[in-house]
């Protein structure tokens, strides 16, 4: 089993919290860790995440979502791969399972179009992850931490924007991909407290990976 691991949930639920804090305590164990982000960790990734959600125009949905994949199959290649190659523990902040909610669900690109999911598997280039992180939080409250981060400076992206129903979408999709995934995907209850989530967070990995923390 590869450690490859993926934190996924809508904006606002914590994921980049926690996986700082995870690779955090997991170096202070000794551990080799990777930690990167999709879209936009590698050269050319950068350029793809400015055009996806900075960018002076705005992609079409299909268009978005092969942007995304160019993005993945870069990523996988350059970094996640190469990583795993040298036996470190890599903390993805987004992967697959982000595709899926916004771009196949929330867009409503997936309808009829069981071929997709290929695609999906061709971007990751031979790469899924071992375990996935879901951090579930209502849509209402991973919005008000997202306004509450907005207050402290930090600028939204494009698809934070995007209207509440769409966020409800994303939520709804995590939720049935956790049911259809429960091996490979847990589930976080991202409602509680930082401390609490990254205790779960410890638990899971410490069962998963037979780690002593
Ligand atoms: N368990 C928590 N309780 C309360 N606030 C939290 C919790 N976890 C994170 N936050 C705060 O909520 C905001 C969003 O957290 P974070 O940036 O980690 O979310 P994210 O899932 O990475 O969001 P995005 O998808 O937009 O990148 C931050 O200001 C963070 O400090
Ligand atoms: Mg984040």
């Amino acid at each position: 089993m590869n450690r490859f691991i993926t934190f996924e949930g809508v904006d606002g639920c914590g994921k980049s919290t926690q996986l700082r804090r995870a690779a955090a305590w997991l170096r202070d164990l000794g551990h080799d860790v990777v930690t990167t982000f999709e879209p936009g960790d590698t050269p050319l990734g950068r350029e793809i995440r400015t055009l996806l959600l900075a960018g002076e125009f705005v992609p079409l949905p299909e268009t978005e979502l092969l942007l995304f994949l160019a993005d993945r199959a870069q990523h996988v290649r350059e970094v996640i791969r190469p990583a795993l190659a040298s036996d470190a523990w890599v903390l993805c902040d987004r992967y697959s399972d982000s595709t899926l909610a916004y771009q196949l669900a929330a867009r409503k690109l997936g309808e009829g179009a069981a071929n997709l999911s290929q695609m999906l598997r061709f971007a990751e280039c031979g790469v899924s992850s071992s375990l996935t992180l879901w951090f579930d939080v209502a849509v209402d409250e991973a919005m008000r931490r997202m306004n509450k981060r907005a207050e402290s400076g930090e600028k939204a992206t494009r698809l934070d924007d995007e209207a509440a129903s769409f966020h409800q979408r994303v939520s709804v999709a995590f939720k049935q991909q956790y049911h259809d995934e429960s091996q490979r995907i847990v589930r976080i209850d991202a409602e509680q407290g930082m401390d609490d989530v990254e205790a779960q967070v410890a638990n899971i990995l410490k069962q998963r990976f037979g780690l002593a923390v």
